[in-house]
């Protein structure tokens, strides 16, 4: 997979250089480049932003330099094979990324579907946000997702963009260690949080491993697991319990509250 980011600040996705990521990228699997949108600025200043039309707080981020910036990195390969080779979803383009608080909320199905695209753009806006002419223009063009992490406001995309970065990247193969750790883990199975874990030693500060878990039996163990499984989501997330226990996982649209 080959991903894009452009952001006014390049520094911020320094850690998509550590741990995991940087193993991908060494081993040639995910390969993350980070550009500087005032490279696409034509002005002394530099300038990204302007007033926004209408009034109203804040600057907004001019579509010039965005459009000029996604144009360059779509079209070019990253490593001199042709653009049909490097960028693909089903259709030989790249996926635009727009984080933003206003997108659809991004959840471990939006990870698994953008896990698949071999080219993603993501454009990390600042200030109130990207002209919206960017986001309209390119829809025309290529698939287009605004994807929020979550309802609050960050300060601009690029924390986001790491957190999905990170959650896509680690479903491709040979990116984590241990593959048995996807299926086990929460919201893998829709609707249940993971079990509690623990390791040695047996007995820490008074408090004990569940016995069940030295027992060395299987059955019990599983069933252990699945039963905590229900507690932490009752506890933690009742908004998703209901819908494990009728045995369907819940709609996009109920996990969101609208239907
Ligand atoms: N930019 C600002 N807030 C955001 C959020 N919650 N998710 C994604 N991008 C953002």
């Amino acid at each position: 997979m080959r991903i894009d980011v452009i952001t006014i600040f390049p520094e911020y996705l320094a850690p998509a250089r550590l741990s995991l990521l940087g193993k991908a990228g060494q081993a040639g699997i995910v390969q993350i480049l980070v550009h500087d949108l005032r490279d696409w600025t034509s002005d002394k200043h530099r300038t990204v932003d302007g007033a926004p039309y209408g009034g109203g707080a804040g600057m907004v981020m001019k579509p010039g330099p965005w459009g000029q910036a996604i144009d360059s990195v779509v079209a070019a390969p990253a490593d001199g094979s042709s653009l049909s080779e490097v960028a693909t979803d089903q259709g030989g383009r790249a996926t635009l990324v727009l984080p933003t608080a206003s997108g659809k909320v991004f959840n471990q199905a939006s990870a698994e579907r953008l896990a698949q695209v071999e080219h993603l753009v993501f454009a990390c806006g600042r200030y109130e946000g990207i002209d919206a002419r960017v986001a309209e223009h390119y829809r025309d063009r290529l698939p287009v997702e605004e994807l929020s992490v979550g309802d609050y406001v960050l300060a601009g995309g690029e924390s986001a963009a790491l957190v999905m970065i990170e959650a896509i990247t680690r479903l491709i193969p040979g990116v984590l260690g241990n593959a048995d750790s996807l299926t086990e883990e929460s919201h893998v199975r829709p609707g249940l949080l993971e079990y509690p874990v623990y390791t040695k030693p047996p007995s820490w500060r008074g408090l004990e491993v569940p016995p069940v878990l030295l027992s060395g039996h299987h059955g019990k163990i599983a069933a252990w697991r699945r039963e905590q499984e229900i507690l932490r989501t009752e506890r933690m997330r009742p908004d998703l319990i209901n819908h494990t226990r009728s045995g369907t996982p819940p709609r996009p649209d109920q996990e969101r509250g609208e239907s």
